[in-house]
């Protein structure tokens, strides 16, 4: 099935340099890029984007490090894109990352993690909205 996918370089991601060496991953791996905005999320953005963890007691570290500096978003099509961007990616908590996946070899942690990517087509329709209207 060809899925949509919205993927974001979080701050730490942007500011170290590695756009370009994640978008080439995707790239090469042969997903299309459909979309792709370097974008200062507002409260409001955040607040609807991570709805689900924001009672959770990280909420308020995890807000102002997406936050702290412009993030690279982009819709990311392909067959299967979800879950193979997923696993290019790598568990939350980037010290169990696999190495070869992005977290596992860009990241040591659960919460400066570098890089969000959709979990189910269903999020991935929600987040385009959210992140591209
Ligand atoms: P992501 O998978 O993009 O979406 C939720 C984010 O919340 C996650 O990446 C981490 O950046 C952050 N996060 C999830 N769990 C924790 C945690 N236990 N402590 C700190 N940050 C977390």
């Amino acid at each position: 099935m060809i899925e949509q996918s919205l993927v974001f370089i979080k701050p730490d991601g942007v500011s170290r340099g590695l756009v370009g060496e994640v978008l080439s991953r995707f790239e090469k791996r042969g997903l299309t890029l459909l979309k792709l905005e370097m974008q200062v999320l507002t409260e409001a953005l955040v607040d609807g984007h991570y709805a689900e963890h924001v009672a959770r007691s990280f909420y308020p570290e995890l807000k102002s490090y997406v936050m702290s500096g412009p993030v690279v978003v982009m819709v990311l099509v392909g067959e299967n894109a979800i879950g193979a961007i997923r696993k290019m990616v790598g568990v939350t908590n980037s010290a169990e990352a696999d190495a070869g996946t992005i977290r596992g070899d860009f990241a040591l942690t659960t919460a400066y993690n570098i890089i969000h990517a959709s979990d189910s087509v269903e999020s991935g329709q929600r987040e385009i909205k959210n992140f591209f209207g």
